[in-house]
């Protein structure tokens, strides 16, 4: 029988891209320049898969383009918003991403960024490497503590969860949650965790405002200039979840203006493109999206999209099927 013809986007970690070249016959546009939209549009409809990441746009058009060879969509990344999955599901086209797996990586990546923009370590390295440090002060660089303050998560799935865990059990902070949905009380027992009816009152309420939702229409936007002007002077604003959540320019300004002391940001919402506004900033930590960037998070990420390539072509339900 014919190995699946999959269409690849991205160099995966090698035991990943062994796995692939094994159990599937990959067509590989890997490299920048053929990467082209022209060129995913010619190859697709000879593909029954393709495998995007985040930043790898699938599109309507795409999709209805591929025709009826194309049978599923396997992200590699838990998050999907690169994905038209409306014109998926009109196409029959199936979508699976990869959970669970990078849980707790990217919630180390919110604790980082955290600490970091607490205690001021980018501003402190950046001063260091200018050679513009001439030596300890008793009021340099001062920052604020972390424990014992409170922590509100918007959102409170797994990662906010796994944020929520070390944020309680490590730094024994307050943890107030806001989330669309009603959150278990032996799930906010974990972590004497109080939820909060809406927004202003998580926003009010928070030292540190850490973003775990996913970006939606509903989430777009949601932080912006009316969310800082509820949120605390002292406040510290965390984003491991998508760049969109936030209105970067009114972030810019608020970091600016005091309205909020402080921000961590691992995502934006033009990446790899960064909001002048913030790159002029020294009250805000800025990551290149390396929420998942482990070693072993990669690869047990690439390893479950490959299951959930397996499972559709062997006639089983992927585990992980979004749509
Ligand atoms: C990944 C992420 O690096 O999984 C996600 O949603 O944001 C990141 O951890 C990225 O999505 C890979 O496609």
């Amino acid at each position: 029988m014919n190995k699946p013809s999959v269409l690849l986007l991205r160099q995966f970690p090698a035991e990943v891209e062994e796995r692939l070249d094994r159990d599937f016959s990959p067509v590989r546009l890997t490299i920048e320049a053929e990467r082209t939209r022209e060129h995913i549009l010619e190859v697709l409809p000879r593909c029954d898969a393709v495998c995007p990441s985040v930043v790898d746009r699938i599109d309507g058009e795409m999709i209805r383009h591929a025709g009826s060879r194309l049978r599923i969509i396997s992200n590699f990344g838990v998050g999907y918003d690169n994905i038209d999955v409306e014109a998926a599901r009109a196409a029959g086209v199936m979508v699976t991403n990869t959970p669970d797996v990078l849980t707790e990586t990217t919630a180390d990546i919110a604790l980082m960024l955290i600490l970091m923009a607490a205690r001021r370590a980018g501003e402190g390295e950046r001063l260091c490497r200018r050679g513009d440090w001439h030596g300890w002060e008793p009021a340099q660089l001062l920052g604020v503590d972390v424990t014992g303050k409170t922590l509100g998560l918007v959102g409170f799935g797994r990662i906010g969860q796994a944020v929520a865990s070390r944020a309680y059990n490590g730094f024994r902070m307050n943890i107030a949650v806001y989330s669309r949905s009603r959150v278990a009380p032996e799930v906010l027992a974990q972590y004497s965790a109080m939820q909060l009816d809406t927004l202003p009152e998580l926003l009010s309420r928070s030292d540190f405002v850490s973003l775990h939702c996913p970006s939606t229409p509903d989430t777009r936007g949601l932080i912006d200039a009316g969310a800082f002007s509820a949120m605390k002077r002292t406040a510290i604003l965390i984003n491991t979840a998508r760049g969109d959540i936030i209105d970067e320019p009114a972030l810019a300004e608020a970091l600016r203006n005091g309205m909020i002391a402080a921000a961590g940001l691992d995502v934006y919402a033009r990446e790899p493109l960064i909001d002048e506004g913030l790159l002029a900033l020294e009250n805000v930590v800025l990551l290149p999206h390396l929420g998942s960037a482990t070693r072993e998070t990669r690869t047990a990420m690439g390893m479950r999209m490959i299951d959930n390539l397996g499972d559709y072509f062997a006639g089983r339900e992927p585990r992980d099927r979004v749509a």
